[in-house]
């Protein structure tokens, strides 16, 4: 099977580890880097020996010895350019969020239609999340009631200044928190519950903190500090998602996933899954050993466009996603529950 030639586009935080693994995929070779800026550019082509270099991700889209391209740039970019590399041919594996909005979304799985190219969304988590999914099929902890999951960071959360200055800005990041880290845990939780409908939401914001951090350092703060959204199911079952920059809590950070089922339940702690026996006592399970599937969003990219893997993170239940997020920050501008658009089937 011939490899699958990648061009890597922005090479700095997550960009950089596509690109290191790319190059240790055996099923891959990066024939390109792409990056407006020069430094990062050279910097990666030197560091990997990546025969070519690009400014601009046009000249990669036009190269035709690049069969995919792997999209880690700010969020406002992941429809026009997933949109430009789809048309020119190439599969594409864009960063998450999918977009900054539903409408760019569904522009993006348009033009993977009418190309019949791959689109897929780099949400990580659900590679090491497939042996939840897998228990949770089997029925061991019943029938979803309820679940929580988290991401939330501490104020004054000093990396964040240290990042691309575009993810507190809400038109090119699409959202603050909610939308970058919590969009992680809760598309950790549908993927493990095999994406049931989201049919309402109803989501708080805050504001205010961060604002004032960042002017301490000379700096915009476009987003909100932190989100809790409630998600309503079809077919009954709810879940609470928090997402948060500016907590003042003890802790400098923390990430969870529980689902509790009416026999039991799984949390991304110890024990990882249990049930509850009548005399209460708490019965361990196993979680199923899920192995010999692709790790990461590179090597599974390779494996899809190989044939050997299924789309794992779609572009259909990324514009659900996009759907849920749009509806969770009008209900928090509205401060009223709010209805999500009727999914697209994955
Ligand atoms: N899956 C994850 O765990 C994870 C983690 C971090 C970031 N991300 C996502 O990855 C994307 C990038 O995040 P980041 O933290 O690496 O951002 P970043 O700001 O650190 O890096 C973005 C890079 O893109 C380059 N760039 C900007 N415009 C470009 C253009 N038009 N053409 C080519 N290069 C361009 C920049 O120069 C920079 O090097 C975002 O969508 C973010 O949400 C995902």
């Amino acid at each position: 099977m011939d490899p699958v030639r990648i061009a890597i586009v922005g090479l700095r935080n997550i960009g950089k580890g596509h690109l290191r693994r790319a190059v240790a995929c055996d099923q891959a070779v990066v024939t390109a880097v792409v990056d407006t800026d020069p430094e990062r550019r050279e910097q990666a082509q030197a560091e990997f020996a990546i025969p070519r270099a690009y400014a601009d991700a046009a000249e990669a889209f036009a190269d035709p010895a690049v069969d995919a391209v792997v999209l880690a740039v700010p969020n406002h970019l992941h429809a026009p350019l997933s949109i430009a590399a789809l048309e020119a041919g190439k599969h594409v594996l864009v960063e998450k969020p999918m977009a900054c909005t539903a409408a760019e979304a569904e522009a993006m799985l348009a033009a993977r239609d009418r190309t019949g190219r791959h689109l897929l969304i780099g949400m990580n988590q659900r590679f090491s999340s497939r042996g939840y999914r897998e228990l949770l099929a089997s029925g061991a902890i019943g029938t979803f009631q309820y679940g929580r999951c988290r991401w939330n960071r501490r104020r004054p959360h000093v990396a964040l200044w240290a990042r691309g200055d575009w993810f507190c800005d809400r038109k090119r990041s699409g959202g603050g928190p909610l939308a970058d880290i919590g969009v992680h845990k809760l598309d950790q939780l549908l993927f493990v519950l095999g994406w049931p409908r989201v049919e309402r939401v109803s989501a708080v914001i805050g504001m205010g903190v961060g604002a004032r951090c960042g002017q301490a350092r000379g700096r915009n703060y476009g987003v909100e500090d932190f989100a809790t959204v409630q998600l309503r199911l079809e077919g009954g079952g709810v879940i609470v998602c928090e997402a948060a920059y500016f907590l003042n809590q003890s802790e400098e950070e923390y990430q969870d996933m529980v689902c509790y089922g009416t026999l039991g339940g799984c949390a991304t702690a110890n024990p990882e899954a249990w049930t509850v026996a009548d005399d209460e006592s708490v019965v361990p399970l196993a979680l199923p050993d899920v192995t010999g599937l692709s790790a990461t969003p590179v090597e599974h990219l390779v494996a899809v466009i190989q044939g050997r893997e299924e789309a794992m993170c779609t572009p259909e239940q990324g514009v659900d996603m996009q759907r849920i997020l749009d509806a969770a920050y009008r209900s928090a501008d509205q401060g009223c529950e709010v209805a999500v658009p009727q999914a697209v089937l994955a």
